[in-house]
């Protein structure tokens, strides 16, 4: 459930008209619902009351990084899963406790490993025996103890689009679960590091929970198997990847049969468990409005132009994604169109022969379900600026990220004198 609904037959955000903000900033915009996310946080949190202990909830920074969205998900309790050096600096300048950041990724560098050991972040989940060395060797000559999880690759097929797919074997993620056991043996004995769990993310967007249960099954056997061999297993970090609804009338697994999976699966685990949940915090809480800029007439069907792009929302492009898209005034009116960006490729298409409410130059219309793995992937591709970002909390909206002018990247470039 989201807070973008018709009222008085206009669009709003809570309680602001759609329009307003477009007026006050201008389009294309994300607008972000603040009840939304608040309510995606507290329904997620509801579904695992059923677990022993309480678990510790990372929102995957990357769904969105937006200052404004990490504060609020810090006042509802939850810490951050990051990715970067740059999302580990935002995490914590939003306000998240450091003890509550756990830093995931294949590529960290030593220069953010470090970042995370000055900063004392909870728990880093190292993606290799390398990666474990190189993390023991850097924390022991700092005289520091990093907490960490052995991600593991459970060689599960997530069901999901190959690009978001990390949990098969042939996946860079993880080290295959089979190796667990010898680097669990070596990495324990290295000063410098407390390896004290496993962490699994077998993909994002997943439609089907059985991938998952699949997984965590596996997890579960391995953890048994390594505490027979006399390691002290305190934390199980289970990833995120629950999908959510980009078009009416899909259905998902609701969060509530996710936590009553998990806390069956993992019932005689006796650990704290740990989520890293994006998507299904953030995907329904916010929305890119964005304006019809000409309706051109096409072969078939009309191309209805907007003033969003493919560097503004990057999911049509990238994955085929499907975004739902309606007027923010409706006639009642419809038209089959197709719906495209300015930018001059034909992968600039967010739908072709899309059923939609008829639009004309100068209407609003927005793609719905932009809240996660929208702004965050942005681009400059054909020297189109950042768009901005606004949050809107009942009937008053602020802009949270201004918009990045086209000039404000190019004065970051210079022509070298050799060039004359
Ligand atoms: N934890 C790890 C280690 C991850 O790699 C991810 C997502 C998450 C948690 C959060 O997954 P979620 O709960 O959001 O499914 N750009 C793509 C999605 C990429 C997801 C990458 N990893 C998209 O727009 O669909």
């Amino acid at each position: 459930m989201d807070h973008f609904t018709l009222k008085d037959g206009e669009l709003h955000a809570e309680d602001v008209p759609l329009a307003r903000i477009s007026k006050d900033v201008g389009t294309p915009v994300y607008v972000y619902s603040r009840a939304t996310f608040a309510r995606h946080a507290r329904v997620f949190r509801d579904a695992l009351s059923g677990l022993r202990r309480p678990p510790h909830l990372a929102f995957a920074v990357k769904a969105n990084p937006n200052l404004a969205v990490l504060r609020l998900l810090a006042n509802e309790g939850y810490g951050a899963d990051v990715v970067s050096g740059g999302e580990l600096a935002r995490a914590l300048s939003a306000g998240m406790a450091a003890k509550d950041i756990v830093f995931s990724g294949v590529g960290k560098t030593d220069a953010e490993l470090v970042q995370g050991l000055d900063a004392g972040i909870g728990q880093f989940n190292i993606e290799s025996g390398e990666e474990g060395r190189e993390l023991a060797a850097l924390a022991a000559s700092r005289g520091q103890v990093a907490r960490c999880a052995l991600r593991v690759n459970p060689d599960v097929d997530a069901g999901t689009h190959d690009k978001i797919s990390t949990g098969r074997a042939d996946n860079k993620f993880g080290v295959p679960i089979g190796h667990a056991p010898a680097l669990f043996a070596e990495l324990s004995r290295l000063p410098g590091i407390e390896l004290r769990g496993l962490a699994v993310h077998i993909g994002s967007q997943l439609s089907d929970l059985t991938p998952l249960e699949t997984a965590f099954a596996k997890l579960g056997d391995m953890l048994a198997r390594l505490r027979s061999e006399g390691h002290t297993i305190t934390h199980m970090d289970l990833g995120g990847g629950l999908g959510v609804p980009y078009r009416r009338g899909e259905h998902f697994p609701e969060p509530a049969e996710y936590g009553a999976m998990v806390a069956r699966i993992t019932a005689d685990w006796d650990v704290t468990l740990m989520f890293e949940p994006g998507r299904v915090i953030a995907g329904n809480a916010g929305v890119l409005l964005t304006k019809v800029i000409r309706v051109k007439r096409g072969l078939n069907h009309p191309f209805v132009i907007v003033d969003a792009a493919m560097n503004d929302l990057a999911r049509p492009a990238l994955y085929g994604a499907w975004h739902d898209f309606d007027a923010v005034a409706p006639s009642g009116e419809r038209m089959t169109a197709n719906i495209v960006g300015p930018i001059c490729e034909t992968g600039d298409t967010f739908a072709l022969d899309r059923e939609t409410d008829a639009l004309v130059s100068g209407d609003l219309a927005v793609f719905r379900t932009a809240g996660a793995y929208g702004a965050t992937m942005a681009s400059s591709y054909n020297s189109r600026g950042f768009v901005a970002e606004v949050m809107v909390d009942g009937s008053e909206f602020a802009v949270v990220a201004d918009r990045i002018l086209p000039g404000a990247i190019a004065d970051a470039e210079r022509v070298p004198d050799f060039l004359g």
